[in-house]
């Protein structure tokens, strides 16, 4: 006879979350969404917090949602008492008494499944920082990374009719994550991009790619299942092709001499892959990106890349974007006369490389390897590895971006000097066909532009203050004097504060003046560096940032050009849209 359940055991049991690590959804189980019919399970979900993390302790999924007069022994968890709230969103944002809360977010929704299809996955867009997945009292899977997506299959457990499913976020900042506990950006949870299910044959294309190599336009795809066949590969106007598949694999190179992509001209192609049932398709551009010595080449030609530094932030969304919001951002950025953002310090959501793709912008993708992170750490590193992966299996097919960023401002030492060069040949690797760079710090003692890591980068980033945190401008001079680098320098981030309506003398710091003058100052001292190919403000818009409370700041980084509403802009917009249009005469 078995022992009865123990109704106290939880009460005694630490080691409870060890069950649910497994089950690792992360970039070698992303599923492509390109072209696909998805069901939407966006909309409103039922929200509870755990507000003394109880949740997975006593079991909460397991509870079924029957009446109270059904109920056999007492619960804590009564989904009846959850609060709406939409999905995609952040908890962080519903409600005032949420605004700080860092835990475990649980949400329930039902969905009805007709069984039409072999196959069904969920795919979740991000979900801020952890996620477990469970599907009527069955634990499906696990995911840590708050900006990339995720799958996971429900196939073995979903049923024909009603179905529960529960999402358990926790948005915690721990030592061992990526970021670590300390940045300078909100730190929403939430299941804050699209959650849908995909709907999916027997054998189907789990990821595709293109991309315009020496002689043609190499394709590639990896199914789901180890199977042999020949996938039917159609890039219209242009070209079609058979490709073998061996063991579920297959690649190859069409001869095909495509238009090129540029952000003068996004010219693009639709891309359609089949196998069996399956079919994908995509709207892809074809270029080519390369450094030589200390220029930067898009298609053949020297690029100067005229930048801004973006996050994703709303002062009512809060880290949740859509179309309308991202189109706003472009259009903003090109009316400052940009051809190039840099999405930091996070992968942005998936649609920003699709219409930047369509209307013409290069883009810097990075992951948050910030400031200090435990670089000792090995699961740390699987962590970050696994985010850097998923981003570029994720934004792979996108003519637009065209640099993944491996970290940002991280002190020099063997430990991060071994985990970020790891981090920069696993880029290289997965995808030799984009440059790879990261935001490094300056050599102090020397006071020039040298990083050990740079010998693994393609492009060194130098966020630099010079006027800010630094105010004297003669270190930017010297720094420069001091600087040989053996390859392209792009300013990663400059900038100052400014609130917005507040003006003084151009030394008058948090002035608009100020922040004007020290714009005139900065472009008159980078103007004519021959290795300098680059310079992105720090940054559009405003944003959120609770470690900055003076009177000016009041709870934001106020470096942006453009106020957090996203409607006024201060006399250094001006400054620098006047310096890159004269670029451009
Ligand atoms: C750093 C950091 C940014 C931060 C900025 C600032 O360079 O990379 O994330 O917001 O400085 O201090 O405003």
């Amino acid at each position: 006879m078995t022992a009865p359940h123990d109704p106290f055991g939880h009460l005694h049991d630490e080691d409870y979350a060890g069950a649910y690590a497994g089950r690792r959804a992360g970039h070698a189980t992303l599923v492509s969404i390109a072209g696909r019919e998805l069901i939407s399970l966006d909309g409103p979900w039922r929200f509870t917090p755990d507000l003394f993390d109880e949740g997975l302790r006593q079991r909460w999924f397991a509870d079924d949602e029957s009446p109270p007069a059904e109920w056999t022994v007492p619960r804590d968890y009564d989904s009846t008492r959850a609060v709406q709230l939409p999905v995609p969103g952040c908890w962080t944002m519903a409600r005032p008494e949420w605004r700080f809360f860092e835990g475990a977010g649980w949400y329930a929704r039902d969905f009805h499944w007709d069984g039409f299809m072999p196959r069904l996955v969920l795919r979740v867009g991000a979900a801020n920082y952890a996620a477990l997945v469970f599907l009527d009292g069955v634990f499906i899977g696990s995911h840590r990374g708050g900006s990339t997506p995720f799958c996971v299959e429900l196939t073995q457990h979903v049923r024909v009719g009603r179905n529960r499913l529960l999402i358990q976020v926790d948005n915690r900042r721990r030592a061992d994550r990526v970021p670590m506990h300390h940045f300078d950006w909100p730190n929403d949870g939430g299941l804050y991009r699209s959650v849908d299910l995909l709907p999916l044959p027997d054998c189907f294309i789990r990821t595709f790619s293109v991309a315009l190599v020496s002689g043609g336009i190499a394709v590639s795809v990896d199914l789901s299942d180890a199977v042999d066949g020949i996938a039917q590969v159609e890039i219209a106007r242009l070209a079609t092709a058979g490709l073998v598949v061996t063991g579920g694999h297959g690649e190859t190179v069409i001869a095909a001499v495509p238009k090129l992509w540029s952000p003068e001209q996004p010219q693009r192609y639709t891309v359609t892959m089949r196998f069996g049932a399956d079919r994908v398709t995509d709207d892809v551009g074809f270029r080519t990106i390369e450094v030589r010595g200390t220029d930067i080449l898009l298609n053949g030609t020297s690029i100067y890349l005229r930048g801004v530094c973006v996050h994703e932030d709303d002062a009512i969304l809060g880290k949740v974007t859509n179309d309308a919001d991202i189109r706003r951002r472009f259009a903003d950025a090109k009316e400052l006369g940009c051809n190039f953002l840099r999405l930091a310090h996070y992968p942005h959501h998936e649609r920003v490389a699709e219409i930047a793709d369509e209307l013409g912008m290069l883009l810097w993708a990075e992951i948050p390897v910030y400031w200090a992170i435990d670089f000792d750490n090995s699961e740390t590193y699987a962590d970050a590895e696994n985010q850097l992966l998923e981003m570029i299996e994720r934004d792979r097919n996108r003519a637009s971006v065209i640099l993944w960023g491996v970290g940002n401002e991280n002190a020099d030492t063997d430990a991060r000097y071994h985990f970020m060069s790891s981090l920069a040949a696993t880029a290289r690797r997965a995808d030799p066909s984009r440059l790879v760079g990261a935001a490094c710090l300056i050599n102090r003692e020397r006071f020039a532009i040298e990083d050990r890591l740079a010998e693994h980068l393609d492009v060194i980033g130098l966020n630099e203050y010079f006027g800010w945190y630094e105010p004297d401008f003669a270190g930017l001079r010297q720094l420069l004097a001091n600087s040989r680098p053996d390859c392209p320098v792009i300013v990663s981030e400059v900038g100052a504060d400014a609130l917005y309506g507040h003006r003084g003398g151009t030394r008058e710091l948090f002035t608009e003046d100020c922040q004007a003058d020290i714009y005139r100052q900065q472009i008159a001292i980078v103007s004519g560096v021959p290795w300098l190919r680059g310079f992105c403000a720090w940054l559009l818009y405003d944003f959120r940032s609770e470690r900055r409370q003076t009177r000016f700041a009041c709870g934001f980084n106020r470096k942006g050009l453009i106020t957090e509403d996203k409607a006024s802009r201060k006399l250094a917009f001006t400054v620098l849209a006047d310096w890159y249009r004269a670029m451009t005469e």
